[in-house]
């Protein structure tokens, strides 16, 4: 069944219930939820209630509320094949690329509906950049990928602005060093990890409020794994982050809280140190000390 945002908004809950619902919630409070922990925050820049996702048949999450705090690094951990991937795609509507896939439930972005049918999907995605597993350069010069999109997004004036949008990005990437004296030369020519610090600046480029990381290392050696962790606890001073990984030691070290899926649920969320030295769900306990997954 082919995706569109009409059949996506008509399974939306009415929105003035689903906000006030937000609204009204405290760190800590549950939601209508069977997820286990502290689902709501106090600072949320994103909120999603009752998000469901189908690939035809398959249901792949499964009425999972969340909300992803302001500043802060937030990580989704679990098995191959839980949904994490897919549930992150929601954040910025990517599943919307994926023809059999159908989204239903409600998400906000500073409390606007991000599934309204006013809602730019450029422009979201703009706001809610997306890294992916394996860095994806565009086929260009590192000057033109990461002033590609302040240029379709009118974000520079003129050519000065430009530059200075260029070198910020980079800067703010931990690349500027590297990379200032060829910016002409494409940005295939860099290394792995250097590739992933471009794309990371590409989406730093349109002023984001939100990256969306999925296995951003998995790619990449120690070091270059390193120096993106060290860049991702950065960046939280400025963007809120969501990091898929698979790697424990990773999620414990950049993230503040983390979220467990399972078989398409979200089984349980909570501060980062709670999750792995006291579950409170067998089923997270069993994933993170290596018993299942
Ligand atoms: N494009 C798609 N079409 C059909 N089914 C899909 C598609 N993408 C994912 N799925 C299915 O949805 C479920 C969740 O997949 P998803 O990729 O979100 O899991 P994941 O937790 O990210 O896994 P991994 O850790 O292996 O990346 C799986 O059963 C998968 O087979
Ligand atoms: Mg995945």
């Amino acid at each position: 069944m082919a995706t569109t945002s009409e059949n996506v908004r008509s399974n939306l809950p009415p929105r003035a219930s689903v906000s006030a619902a937000a609204d009204q919630s405290q760190p800590g409070e549950q939601l209508d939820t069977k997820t286990v922990g502290q689902v709501t925050v106090a600072n949320p820049v994103m909120t999603a209630r009752k998000v469901n996702v189908h690939y035809g048949d398959k249901h792949a999450i499964k009425d999972v509320s969340i909300d992803i705090a302001s500043n802060a690094v937030i990580a989704f951990i679990g098995p191959s094949g839980c949904g994490k991937s897919t549930f992150l795609r929601c954040l910025n509507r990517m599943n919307d690329t994926i023809d059999s896939a159908r989204v239903t439930g409600h998400i906000a972005l500073e409390g606007q509906d991000i599934y309204d049918k006013r809602q730019d999907v450029v422009q979201l995605r703009a706001r809610v950049g997306m890294v992916f597993q394996k860095p994806n350069p565009f086929p260009k010069s590192i000057f033109e990928n990461i002033a590609y999109g302040p240029r379709i997004h009118g974000l520079a004036a003129n050519r000065a602005d430009l530059d200075e949008i260029v070198q910020t990005s980079l800067q703010k990437a931990g690349l500027w060093e590297e990379v200032k004296d060829r910016l002409d030369h494409p940005g295939t020519s860099l290394s792995g990890g250097q590739q992933q610090r471009l794309c990371i600046a590409r989406a730093i480029a349109v002023d984001p409020e939100v990256i969306l990381m999925d296995e951003p290392c998995s790619a990449l050696d120690p070091i270059a794994t390193a120096r993106i962790e060290d860049l991702i606890d950065e960046l939280r001073q400025s963007y809120s982050i969501v990091i898929v990984t698979h790697n424990m030691q990773q999620a414990a070290r950049v993230s503040q809280r983390t979220a467990y899926f399972h078989l398409g649920d979200l089984i349980e969320v909570g501060a980062t140190d709670v999750i792995f030295t006291n579950p409170r769900h067998k089923l997270t306990e069993d994933y993170i000390t290596g018993r299942f997954g």
